[in-house]
């Protein structure tokens, strides 16, 4: 129902806002609209054919052209409200001369949409960057002073993700020389079948490149049940040697014995499809009530009257908002969370950017790129950025 609205508002804006008042009189009226009625339902057509979906299954260079279409009339509709408001002064002030341009001037903003959303999707497809983070509590055993973590988050592997670029996004976690690697959901886009040679790929660079001492741990995220195959992929994940955190916690041990717990819930996805809801106080059930714990939930969120226990959470989802105007939409539906580093309730929250892009909305814009999210923990009341 929200693709079919969306795709639906989206049309009728376009058609409103770029057919109507541009080709009403010209030849080129009917193959516009039909057009914009192509691009501006895109997702739905997607969603409606099962399969490929959101175009998953589409080579690289199909999805990016698509994703640019159709990321230029979002851009377009986003634009609109200003330009809206713009026209109306010019009206209120009678400024007949500007007003007249205002054919040539929707073309040059629709020509300036279009170029700006090829060069976000270029920027979605971009490498991450690393962000380092250094996090101080007291909750950080001796023990594990100066651990390092890095989190993977929102792979998004598609059916145009290539082996090369696979291979390069595990040089950038091999690089920051892990103790531990944690994956935060969003893995992958598509069945076992279909995907599990690319995430095989990359996790078999990662044991050939870094032998992380506290392992591999993984939640899922909202795409782990789309793909229709949860328990497929978190069996696949386990088979890698990975430990799968649903709504539960695994204890890891320093060399000198001291222990920290990470616990790790489903997400929400799963009521829609039959499995457990994300539940807090059962993924740190057991855990002793002095013991520092990590966080894993692929989307952020905001204790809701219950104790939390963590000092630190690690999340994804947001994409970084990926976009001026959608980072509103992204905002409100993640509670107020989009991107980076927050501190309250008495903990750290990050919002990873995502280490990929989700192929159905690739667009990116500076600074809602993609990142390497690197924690060195501190067993100090401490806590920097740089
Ligand atoms: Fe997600």
């Amino acid at each position: 129902m929200f693709l079919l609205m969306m795709s639906g508002g989206l049309f009728l804006f376009a058609w409103l806002f770029l057919a109507l008042p541009l080709f009403r009189k010209s030849r080129a009226f009917l193959p516009v609209t039909l057009a914009l009625l192509v691009l501006a339902g895109r997702d739905l057509f997607f969603y409606l054919n099962d399969q490929p979906w959101y175009g998953q299954e589409y080579p690289l260079w199909a999805n990016m052209l698509s994703s640019a279409l159709f990321g230029a009339l979002v851009i377009v509709a986003i634009l609109s409200v200003p330009w809206a408001i713009l026209f109306g002064i010019f009206r209120l002030l009678k400024m007949e001369a500007i007003r007249e341009l205002r054919g040539g001037l929707t073309f040059v903003l629709i020509l300036l949409s279009c170029s700006a959303a090829f060069f976000c999707v270029h920027q979605g497809y971009s490498m991450p960057s690393d962000i380092n983070y250094t996090v101080g509590s007291m909750m950080v055993p001796r023990g594990f002073d100066s651990t390092r973590i890095v989190q993977v988050t929102d792979l998004h592997f598609f059916k145009g993700t290539s082996d090369r670029r696979i291979d390069d996004l595990a040089k950038r976690v091999i690089a920051a020389k892990p103790d531990l690697i944690l994956f935060t959901g969003d893995l992958v886009d598509g069945t076992v079948g279909q995907r599990s040679a690319q995430l095989r790929r990359f996790i078999d660079d990662l044991k050939k490149g870094c032998s992380p001492r506290f392992g591999m741990i993984s939640v899922p995220g909202n795409h782990e049940y789309y793909s229709g195959d949860y328990a497929g992929w978190m069996s696949f994940l386990r088979d890698q040697g990975i430990t799968v955190l649903e709504n539960s916690n695994v204890k890891l041990t320093a060399e000198n014995g001291d222990a920290l717990y990470v616990a790790g819930v489903t997400d929400r996805a799963a009521e829609r499809f039959g499995g457990e809801k994300p539940d807090f106080a059962k993924a740190t059930a057991g855990i002793p009530r002095d013991a520092g714990v990590i966080m894993l939930s692929h989307r952020p969120y905001r204790p809701q009257g219950t104790f939390d226990r963590a000092f630190l959470v690690f999340t994804g989802h947001t994409h970084g908002g990926m976009i001026p105007g959608v980072d509103l939409i992204v905002k409100y539906e993640n509670e107020g969370y989009v991107s980076g580093l927050y501190h309250d309730y008495g903990r750290s929250l990050i919002v990873s950017n995502g280490t990929g892009i989700w192929s159905g909305f690739p667009l990116r814009l500076a600074p809602h790129v993609a990142d390497n999210v690197i924690v060195t923990l501190k067993s100090e009341n401490t806590l920097k950025h740089r």
